[in-house]
């Protein structure tokens, strides 16, 4: 008797996306030591806890698949982009990444959608909240940094920014104790 419960085009999208979020846990990492390496231990710390969690969005993905019977499959990793120039060019990338899958967490929804698949459609529901959030605090501090002089901001500035950003609070959490109620 067949127990998947994922079609095959489904069950490809959501693997290609685990990989994605893996190569955004990547791309986090090594944001994060070039962060380091510049001086800005908080602005690296900040980029740690968020390879963390891309990692969490990974094993979210990794778990659904096996949980509806398909088959997971864990692949090679494409290696990260070119470190960033500045502290305004690392945001806009960091910017530029999270839209990039916020756009193809839509196009899963969509496939969902047409397959009338409402649990993957359901499932996928916390990826698109979880795209808001990290679209938003991607742009408020893009924001921030602009209004203090974007690749022409001072070194006072971005040492108070590196500094902000060493305090805002550890909430990278183990997959296990992500669900939708606490993402
Ligand atoms: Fe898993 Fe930043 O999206």
């Amino acid at each position: 008797m067949k127990t998947n419960r994922l079609s095959d085009t489904l069950t490809q999208a959501l693997n290609a996306q685990m990989t994605k979020e893996a190569h955004a846990s990547q791309i986090y990492l090594s944001y994060a030591t070039w962060a380091d390496s510049e001086g800005f231990g908080g602005i690296s710390n900040f980029l740690f806890r968020h390879a963390a969690e891309e990692r969490n969005h990974m094993m979210k993905i990794l778990e659904f698949i096996l949980k509806r019977g398909a088959r997971a499959k864990v692949t090679e990793i494409p290696a990260p982009p070119a470190d960033p120039t500045s502290v305004n060019n690392c945001f806009e990338k960091v910017f530029e990444h999270e839209v990039d899958n916020t756009k193809a967490i839509y196009s899963i929804l969509k496939l969902a959608s047409e397959e009338e698949d409402w649990v993957t459609w359901n499932f996928m529901q916390w990826f698109v909240s979880e795209q808001e959030e990290e679209e938003t605090l991607a742009m408020e501090l893009l924001d921030k940094i602009k209004i203090c002089g974007g690749e022409n901001a001072s070194h006072t500035v971005l040492y108070e920014l590196d500094r902000d950003l060493e305090k805002t609070p550890d909430d990278a959490r183990l997959a296990q104790d992500v669900t939708t109620d606490n993402p």
